[in-house]
């Protein structure tokens, strides 16, 4: 069975089909023919995450899934939060955005943090949402080359490497989005 994963993240495409394991075949808007940035305007990450399933559920008629992620740090009042994506302003790279945050932790003694999940299913007309969670730590300076965003500077609780470090084959098993990840397909295994 196909399903359509509203992003044009290569990165979070990977992770996906990795997860799913060839149990379902995960298609993105680029294989869809979908070019075009779908708007985020939302206050959180829910209505994100189901305005972008809404956006392909309007325009192109498939059912799909979509999931907005955001970094909340405790000493930055859960900053980024959902401006992960664009913390350090439009067009600005992954790289910005881990130094802005990386920045405002300079004098900061409480370094928790978590990265949030929200998946958005729209199944036969109907809307499901699906939230994983992952505690941790920032670290003062970037460690390890794997995964992407604030991969380098996000220690998850119990384990002594980044997830940069770790590389994809633990993040995958462990991350905030592989927790919302197991939701759905349990649900969609119940359901289907
Ligand atoms: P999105 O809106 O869900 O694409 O995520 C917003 C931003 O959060 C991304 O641009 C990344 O900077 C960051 N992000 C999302 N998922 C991850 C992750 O798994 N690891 C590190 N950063 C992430």
């Amino acid at each position: 069975m196909n399903l359509v994963f509203a992003t044009h993240n290569i990165h979070k495409t990977n992770e996906l089909r990795d997860m799913v394991e060839g149990r379902f075949t995960i298609l993105n808007l680029k294989d869809i023919g979908c070019e075009e940035d779908i708007p985020e305007t939302s206050s959180t990450l829910k209505g994100n995450a189901l305005q972008k399933a809404r956006f392909v559920r309007e325009h192109y008629g498939l059912d799909c899934f979509a999931d907005d992620t955001g970094l909340l740090v405790d000493a930055l009042s859960g900053r980024p939060g959902v401006f992960s994506a664009r913390y350090a302003g439009e067009g600005t790279t992954y790289e910005d955005n881990m130094n802005k945050v990386l920045r405002e932790m300079q004098d900061k003694t409480n370094r928790a943090a978590r990265f949030i999940t929200v998946i958005a299913l729209i199944l036969n007309n109907e809307e499901y949402c699906f939230e994983g969670c992952i505690e941790g730590d920032l670290l003062a300076k970037p460690r390890g080359r794997h995964g992407f965003g604030y991969d380098p500077i996000f220690r998850p609780t119990g384990y002594t490497q980044t997830f940069a470090e770790l590389g994809d084959a633990v993040k995958n098993k462990i991350s905030h989005r592989a927790l919302a990840v197991y939701q759905l397909l349990d649900f969609l295994f119940k359901k289907l």
